[in-house]
């Protein structure tokens, strides 16, 4: 794993030399083509997170994920032994969608004992065993056995629930993650289940969205009204001090004690009401003194990391005690559907519920900030006025980096599939 202390001299990015310091196309980011592409090279080659253990709280407990930018819709269970296993959703008689409620489309959670079409009722066990077939004695040679639902590779890692679409992934999930995204298995995710959840259908490009939260450079503009001018006069110049690539994988952190700002940088009467704010609730919690592989620069006054964990997820820890998850789900080559989940300690005092509100309606705003230059971005890149010379600069390595494993993983493919 390539780990580099910032230079004296130079750059982040040049420490990178395969990722060059040139101009980068956006190309990938509106051609239909690529976007096809990117569906089998990259959504169906890489591990991918759908949820958590404790959306799955006991035996039985499902939930189900539509899965549109590879064609599929599949069931996540708790096993009857607590194993947790993935299945798509089809049913094996004639494809009905096995689990659904109100509507197809949409996604459904719940419990049960076991999976029943609402076709013509076969039923399947939790281990997705075909059990019951109505009038089996009507069919021809039927054995049940053959008739299971079909399997999805599905590995838990620090209670997060990956899925790979693959037939053999050529990967298990750590290996996957690799040395820069493992290490965080210490950190006390487990502690915090008090949860807040967003979706958003954007019209734009997945990645583009992607690389809004992955660099700095913008925030003392686009955010400016959310600072008073102290705050931002302090922001003018901001820079991360320390960047890390690893494989497909990215982290940055950023410094700074952001939760103790002065009184004069609190923008709203209700984040001293409230004694919480963008950077969350100011009573940190004791979570110990072993928070996994955060932090893995060792900067000093550490505020928070940013994990980028290819393709599609985020995973951003504040040092202040809680964190949260981005995942981004394409949904066509200029739409796709933003998750974005908060995390705290659960609250035990309406205080401590107030302050995490607060966190979070300003998370929400702040990032419709960012989601408000996202659709004039996409129409702007599609015009292809400006095609394929876009500059970046070294805080913005990891959005080189990122569209970079996207076309390292897509070379590859179309290597060993088409032999170009
Ligand atoms: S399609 Fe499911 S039982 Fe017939
Ligand atoms: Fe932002």
């Amino acid at each position: 794993m390539a780990l580099y202390p910032k230079p004296a001299e130079g750059s982040w990015t040049e420490h990178y030399p395969d990722l060059g310091t040139g101009v980068v196309s956006y190309e990938d980011c509106v051609s239909p083509e690529f976007y096809e592409v990117e569906r089998e090279a990259v959504f169906k080659r890489a591990w991918l997170n759908v949820g958590r253990v404790e959306d799955l709280p006991r035996k039985g407990s499902y939930f189900t994920k539509e899965i549109e930018v590879a064609d599929t819709s599949i069931i996540v269970v708790r096993d009857p032994r607590g194993r947790v296993r993935a299945f798509h959703n089809i049913c094996r008689h004639r494809g009905n969608k096995l689990m659904w409620n109100d509507f197809p489309r949409e996604e459904t959670r719940g419990s049960c004992r076991a999976f029943t079409c609402k076709y013509h009722a076969w039923r399947y066990d939790l281990t997705g065993k075909l059990t019951f077939v109505q009038q089996e004695s009507e069919f021809f040679d039927l054995d049940k056995d053959d008739y299971g639902l079909l399997p999805v590779h599905c590995e838990v890692w620090a209670g997060f629930v990956f899925v790979h679409l693959a037939e053999e992934p050529e990967q298990t999930l750590p290996e996957f993650l690799g040395p820069l995204i493992t290490p965080l298995d210490g950190y006390p995710f487990d502690r915090l289940t008090e949860r807040y959840d967003f979706r958003a259908d954007v019209h734009c490009n997945w990645k583009v969205f992607l690389d809004a939260f992955q660099e700095y450079y913008h925030v003392p503009v686009l955010h400016s009204q959310e600072a008073t001018p102290a705050a931002r006069s302090r922001m003018n110049g901001f820079e991360a001090p320390h960047y890390q690539l690893d494989g497909p994988h990215r982290m940055v952190s950023t410094s700074g004690a952001p939760r103790r700002l002065w009184p004069a940088d609190y923008q709203y009467p209700i984040e001293i009401a409230t004694r919480s704010g963008l950077f969350g609730p100011w009573d940190e919690p004791d979570l110990g003194t072993e928070l996994g592989g955060t932090n893995p620069g060792k900067v000093r006054k550490w505020a928070m990391d940013n994990f980028q964990i290819f393709p599609n997820m985020e995973i951003l820890i504040w040092a202040s005690g809680w964190y949260l998850t981005y995942r981004y789900w394409p949904t066509s080559h200029h739409t796709h559907r933003f998750e974005g989940t908060l995390f705290f300690p659960r609250a035990t005092t309406a205080s401590e519920r107030a302050a995490q509100e607060c966190a979070v309606v300003m998370f929400k705003e702040f990032a419709l900030q960012d989601a408000g230059t996202l659709v004039g971005t996409q129409r702007a890149l599609e015009s292809r006025a400006a095609r394929d010379d876009f500059p970046l600069n070294d805080q913005e390595l990891l959005v080189r980096h990122f569209h970079k494993a996207i076309a390292d993983w897509v070379e590859e493919y179309e290597r060993r599939t088409v032999g170009v």
